[in-house]
C-alpha cells in the first residue's frame, strides 16, 4: 500500500501544480501543533521564495482546489501561509480496512537483495558478557527488519576464533594436563573425540591464562609461541583447538538462543585463513600495497577526510597477518560464496576507524565491487548506573546468563507477586519480559549513544519500557479473549470511521506502520521502531480508557472496534518480532 503521508502529499502536490506552482511544494508533514490540526504543509512558504509573492496567497490558491476534496475534514490556509488539514475518517477507515486485510499490513516488500550482517562477534573460549549483548540485540533486529521486507538475509556471527586466547589455553593446558597426547609430538593415533574440559573449566583457564601472561613473560612468549605453532598447523594443538571451538560454539548457542538471537552462519576468523597469503601477493603484485617500516600497508587517506587516516597495515614485519587483514579476507570470502549487495557490520563504535580502513582498502584493491554497500552501524557502551561500563555488583565482568537470570527473577517475583498463576506460565512469562525489558531498553536508544543500563526501569511496566508495550499486547489479548468469550467469534469485518478522536487518533498512528518499518531499514536505526510502538502503545491506551468495548451494546460498532484491536495487536506483534521478542499470554 502506498504510505498514507505520500497520499496526502499526492492530493496537495496535485493542488499545487494545478495552481500553477512547482509541485514539489506540496509535501504534507505530520502536524506539530497537533491541537490545530493533523497534517500540514508548509510549502507555501518556500514556494513564496521561488515566486516572489505572498505565502498566504500560494495557501489560498491551493486551498480552493481542496477545500472540497471528500479526503479531507477540514482544510485550512493559515499565516504567514501555512495549510492545515484534517483527515476524513471514513478515509482513514477505509487505509485501516485496507492495512487489516493485508498479509502484510499495508507494507511492501522491496526488490529483493542479499544482504550479510555480521553481528554477534564473540570470541570463542571468553565468557559471553554484556559486551556481546548490544551487537547481538541491535543486529538481530537490522536483520529481522531487512528480512521483513523481503531481502535474502545472512547472519554471520564471525567467531573471534584465531586468536592469542587459543595460545593461552593451550599453553595453561599444557601445564595442568602435561599427559594429554595433545602435547606429545610424537603421537600418531588418533585424538580422542571427547574434550578435556567442561565450558566451565573453559571460562576459568582463559582468564587465569591471560592473568598470568600479563605478569610472567615467559609464559607469555609460550603462549605466543603455541599460537603461532597452532596457526602453522601443529596436529595437537589443532585437534585441541577444535575442542575448544566445539565446546564454547555449543556454549554460546544456548546463550544466544535465550536471546533470541540466531545466525545463519558460524564463520570464523580461522575460516579465511588459508586465502590470507594468496591476498597479500596479490596486494604486493598489485602495487597497491607498500612496504613500511618492514609491515606491508595501503594508504587509505582521501583528500576530503578532516581528520587523519592512517595507513591499512595488513601485514606485520614478522609476516604475521592483522585483525583487517582477516576482514579483508573475509570480504573476500564472502563475495565469492554469498554475492551480497550489502553487508551490515554491527560492531562497537570503537572500531569505526578500521572498518573505514577496511572498507577502502578493500575498494581500492577491489576485493568488493563499487556497487556493494558496506555499512558500519558502531554502537555506544552500555554503562551501569554509576556511568561507567556496565559490572555485577561485585564489580568483575557481568555474564550474559547471569544478567538475564537476575532480570528473569526480578520479573518473576512481580509476576507471582500480582495474581496466582501456576509457576511454570509465571516462569515463562517472566522469561519473555524479561527480554522484552533487556532489549527495549537498549534498542530504544540510538545505536552510537553509550546508555544506562538501569535494570529497575527497563523492568517496569510504565513508561517507555519493554514490559509496557507487552503489558498493552496481553491487555488487547484479554479483551479479544472476553469478546469471544462473551459475545462471539471473532471474524474478520469492517474497521468503522472514528467515533471519537481518541479512536481516531489509534487510527492515524497504525496508518504510520509501513513508512515506519522502510525507514528503520533504510536508516538501521530500530529505535525508530521502539518509538512507534510506544507512540501507538499510548494511543491505543488513551483509546481503551475512553472507550467501553465489552459492554458495548451496538454490535456493529463493537465489532469494529474488535477490528481495531486486532489490527492494533497485528501491528504491535510485527513490530515486537522484528525487534526480536514476543509477548505471553497474561502478565
Ligand atoms: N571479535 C571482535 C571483537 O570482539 C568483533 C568482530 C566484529 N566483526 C568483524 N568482522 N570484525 O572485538
Amino acid at each position: 500500500m502506498k504510505k498514507f503521508l505520500d497520499l496526502i502529499s499526492e492530493e496537495l502536490m496535485n493542488a499545487f501544480e494545478k495552481s500553477g506552482y512547482n509541485r514539489k511544494y506540496g509535501k504534507a508533514t505530520i502536524s506539530n501543533r497537533p491541537d490545530l490540526c493533523e497534517f500540514q504543509c508548509n510549502g507555501a512558504m518556500a514556494a513564496a521564495k521561488e515566486y516572489k509573492c505572498a505565502p498566504i496567497k500560494i495557501a489560498g490558491d491551493v486551498l480552493e482546489l481542496i477545500k472540497d476534496n471528500p479526503i479531507f475534514s477540514k482544510a485550512e490556509a493559515v499565516n504567514p501561509g501555512f495549510i492545515n488539514i484534517d483527515i476524513d475518517k471514513e478515509y482513514l477507515s477505509r487505509y485501516l480496512n485496507g492495512m487489516n486485510k493485508d498479509e502484510m499490513l499495508g507494507c511492501e516488500k522491496q526488490k529483493p537483495r542479499t544482504i550479510m550482517v555480521d553481528y554477534g562477534g564473540p570470541n570463542v573460549a571468553k565468557p559471553l558478557h554484556v559486551g556481546h549483548l548490544r551487537s547481538a540485540i541491535i543486529g538481530e533486529s537490522i536483520k529481522r527488519n531487512a528480512r521483513y521486507l523481503g531481502h535474502t538475509l545472512y547472519g554471520d556471527i564471525h567467531l573471534g576464533d584465531w586468536g592469542l586466547q587459543m595460545g593461552l589455553i593451550i599453553q595453561e593446558l599444557s601445564l595442568r594436563k602435561p599427559d594429554l597426547p595433545y602435547f606429545d609430538e610424537s603421537f600418531t593415533g588418533d585424538y580422542p573425540t571427547d574434550a578435556p574440559f567442561t565450558i566451565s573449566e573453559l571460562e576459568e583457564i582463559y582468564p587465569t591464562a591471560s592473568g598470568k601472561s600479563k605478569e610472567d613473560e615467559a609464559y607469555r612468549n609460550a603462549a605466543l609461541a603455541a599460537t603461532k605453532e597452532l596457526q602453522a598447523g601443529r596436529r595437537g594443538y589443532r585437534a585441541l583447538w577444535k575442542h575448544i571451538i566445539n565446546v564454547s560454539v555449543s556454549d554460546l548457542k544456548k546463550n544466544y538462543e535465550k536471546l533470541h538471537v540466531s545466525f545463519e552462519l558460524w564463520n570464523g576468523e580461522s575460516d579465511v585463513q588459508d586465502i590470507i597469503p594468496g591476498m597479500i601477493d596479490e596486494f604486493k603484485a598489485s602495487g597497491i600495497a607498500h612496504e613500511s617500516d618492514g609491515a606491508l600497508v595501503v594508504d587509505v587517506k582521501e583528500d576530503t577526510d578532516t581528520k587523519e587516516i592512517p595507513p591499512c597495515i595488513i601485514q606485520k614485519s614478522d609476516g604475521a597477518a592483522l585483525y583487517a587483514t582477516t576482514d579483508l579476507a573475509t570480504l573476500k570470502d564472502r563475495m565469492k560464496n554469498y554475492n551480497p549487495e550489502k553487508i551490515i557490520y554491527v560492531v562497537d563504535k570503537r572500531q569505526e576507524l578500521h572498518f573505514l580502513q577496511v572498507f577502502r582498502t578493500a575498494r581500492k584493491a577491489g576485493i568488493v565491487p563499487e556497487a556493494l554497500e558496506l555499512n558500519f552501524v558502531g554502537f555506544g557502551t552500555m554503562n551501569g548506573k554509576d556511568g561507567k561500563p556496565f559490572k555485577t555488583r561485585e564489580g568483575g565482568v557481568m555474564r550474559l546468563e547471569s544478567l538475564l537470570g537476575e532480570i528473569e527473577e526480578e520479573m518473576f517475583k512481580k509476576i507471582t507477586s500480582n495474581h496466582t498463576v501456576d509457576e511454570a506460565e509465571a516462569r515463562d512469562t517472566a522469561r519473555k519480559v524479561a527480554l522484552s525489558a533487556i532489549k527495549y531498553g537498549d534498542l530504544s536508544n540510538q545505536a552510537s549513544k553509550d546508555y544506562v543500563f538501569d535494570v529497575e526501569r527497563f523492568t517496569s511496566f510504565e513508561g517507555n519500557t519493554g514490559p509496557y508495550i507487552l503489558y498493552t499486547i496481553v491487555r488487547i489479548k484479554s479483551i479479544l479473549n472476553k469478546y469471544c468469550q462473551e459475545v462471539g467469534e471473532i471474524s474478520l469485518s469492517d474497521i468503522n470511521p472514528a467515533s471519537n478522536e481518541y479512536e481516531k487518533a489509534l487510527g492515524l498512528e497504525l496508518c504510520k506502520f509501513n513508512s515506519v518499518i522502510e525507514s528503520s531499514f533504510e536508516e538501521l536505526a530500530p529505535h525508530k521502531i521502539c518509538s512507534y510502538i510506544y507512540d501507538l502503545s499510548n494511543a491505543f491506551n488513551r483509546f481503551y480508557h475512553e472507550t467501553k468495548i465489552i459492554s458495548e451494546e451496538d454490535r456493529f460498532k463493537q465489532a469494529g472496534w474488535i477490528m481495531l484491536l486486532t489490527l492494533t495487536k497485528k501491528v504491535l506483534e510485527t513490530c515486537i518480532d522484528i525487534l526480536g521478542f514476543d509477548a505471553p499470554d497474561r502478565m
